[in-house]
């Protein structure tokens, strides 16, 4: 089990302590609006992220809780690994955001999967309407790769959907 610290965050393992917050803020509108979970989301559906790998750098969606070093939930991030190449995705919750955590950590997890895990490529797929991810990805590194159109249905609508991703050697 993979525990990442940086300065002023904790990327752990879930628990099943943090499941009824990871519901509500999953069941926001605001944070929910570009995400692909199915709505309302249950604790069930929180549950299944708990046996969802628990090694960063194991095949397949791990998933972690971002919290400050004094145990406050901030929010969640997943990684999947296959090969040499992670999708990543990441979520704050309403409160923690705007103050510069999501870059945090997505600096900390690019840090390990470039480092030990020996990842060469780290890509996100969003939906364009999402402008901080956008902001956050582009901060971090990532370059637009690929713009699908009418990639995906949505909640009734096809959507676009930006690939970004940022590569080990530039
Ligand atoms: C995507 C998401 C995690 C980005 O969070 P965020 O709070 O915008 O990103 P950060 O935590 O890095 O904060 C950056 C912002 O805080 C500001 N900020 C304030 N204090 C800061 C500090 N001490 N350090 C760095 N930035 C700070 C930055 O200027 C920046 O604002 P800007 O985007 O207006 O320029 C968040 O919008 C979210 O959870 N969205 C819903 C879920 C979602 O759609 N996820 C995408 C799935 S891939």
């Amino acid at each position: 089990m993979t525990t990442l610290c940086s300065h002023r965050l904790v990327l752990r393992p879930l628990s099943e302590d943090d499941l009824p917050s990871l519901v509500a803020w999953r069941n926001d509108p605001e944070v929910s609006r570009y995400q692909g979970w199915v709505l309302p989301y249950t604790l069930e559906m929180a549950r299944s992220l708990l046996g969802e790998g628990l090694d960063l750098g194991a095949d397949g969606w791990v998933q972690r809780a971002i919290s400050s070093p004094t145990g406050e939930l901030l929010g969640d991030l997943g990684m999947c690994t296959e090969g040499a190449q992670a999708e990543v995705g990441i979520t704050l919750r309403p409160g923690a955001q705007r103050q510069g955590y999501a870059a945090e950590a997505m600096r900390t997890l690019l840090g390990h999967a470039f480092g030990p895990l020996g990842v060469r490529r780290v890509f996100a797929s969003i939906d364009p309407r999402n402008a901080p991810v956008a902001r956050l990805l582009e901060r971090s590194g990532f370059r637009l790769e690929a713009r699908l159109e009418r990639s995906y249905l949505h909640r009734g609508a096809w959507v676009d959907e930006d690939v970004y991703a940022v590569l080990r050697d530039g």
